[in-house]
């Protein structure tokens, strides 16, 4: 048996080449990392939260028209996506203010923002992923005019998708994160959601206690990480009744 073609090894996610040409199969790993890796541990289970989780949300994105890098679902912890070439950006929107935002601007955390903020970061971890304008975007040429008005249309309609999912459920959407990627269809070239959607790149508060349901857990030692991602799973109807997100590690 031909031991599989390794494209990539992230924090959280491992990639491998994939069965036919221009797929890639998404490996979901238990580590959890934050502050650009400075803390780190292995989470059990994570990696099955958040390889279903991811599945849920870009299924419902397809769904509604929004393009985004999912197939299907392999296995508890392989998914098969389009491969893409990622936009060296991380897309951050926000609802409300949180994290380095509330830090950087003196909001306090939870306050309402009046509109949605949508903010741009390097994806360059030796630089620990500096924010950037849209006027550094264009000068470097890391995205065009044209990619950054398909860009702000897919972080806004996700946003949307997200919050009224997250509400539908009693979770507040604070905010997020997302990935973009260029796929070349004959002469045409588009921008789809790439990457995931889980936990690890959100932040949902409970509607009614405030409680944090997402990797904020792991970054201030909150409690049981697999505890938070395992009730937005139970509340989204996501995780199987009775399972854990444990177990099923083993068939792999
Ligand atoms: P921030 O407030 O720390 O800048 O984070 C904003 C959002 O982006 C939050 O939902 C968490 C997510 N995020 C990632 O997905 N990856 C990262 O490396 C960081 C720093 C944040
Ligand atoms: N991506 C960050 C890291 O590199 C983690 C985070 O804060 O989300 O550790």
């Amino acid at each position: 048996m031909a031991r599989r073609k390794k494209i990539y090894e992230g924090k959280a996610k491992t990639l491998f080449e994939g069965p036919e040409p221009g797929t890639i199969v998404q490996y979901f790993k238990d580590d959890a990392t934050a502050f650009n890796a400075e803390k780190q541990d292995v989470i059990e289970g994570k990696g099955v939260l958040n390889n279903m989780l991811s599945e849920y949300f870009m299924q419902g994105l397809t769904q509604i028209g929004v393009p985004n890098h999912f197939i299907r679902r392999i296995n508890m912890r392989e998914q098969l996506v389009r491969a893409c070439e990622i936009v060296p950006l991380e897309v951050i929107v926000r609802n409300f203010a949180a994290g380095s935002m509330a830090q950087r601007l003196g909001i306090e955390e939870g306050t309402q923002l009046p509109r949605p903020v949508v903010e741009y970061c390097l994806k360059d971890d030796k630089l620990g992923d500096p924010l950037v304008s849209e006027e550094h975007i264009a000068a470097f040429g890391w995205a065009s005019q044209q990619d950054m008005d398909d860009i702000l249309s897919l972080a806004l309609r996700v946003n949307d998708f997200l919050s009224g999912v997250m509400f539908g459920v009693g979770i507040k959407l604070v905010d997020f994160k997302i990935e973009v990627g260029r796929v070349y269809e004959g002469d045409f070239m588009r921008l789809i959601v790439a990457d995931e959607i889980s936990p690890d790149s959100c932040r949902l508060w409970d509607m009614e206690t405030g409680e944090k349901l997402d990797k904020d857990v792991f970054r201030r030692d909150l409690g049981s990480l697999t505890d938070a991602y395992s009730e937005v799973a139970r509340r989204l109807g996501v995780m199987p009744k009775g399972a854990t997100p444990m177990k099923p590690t083993l068939i792999n």
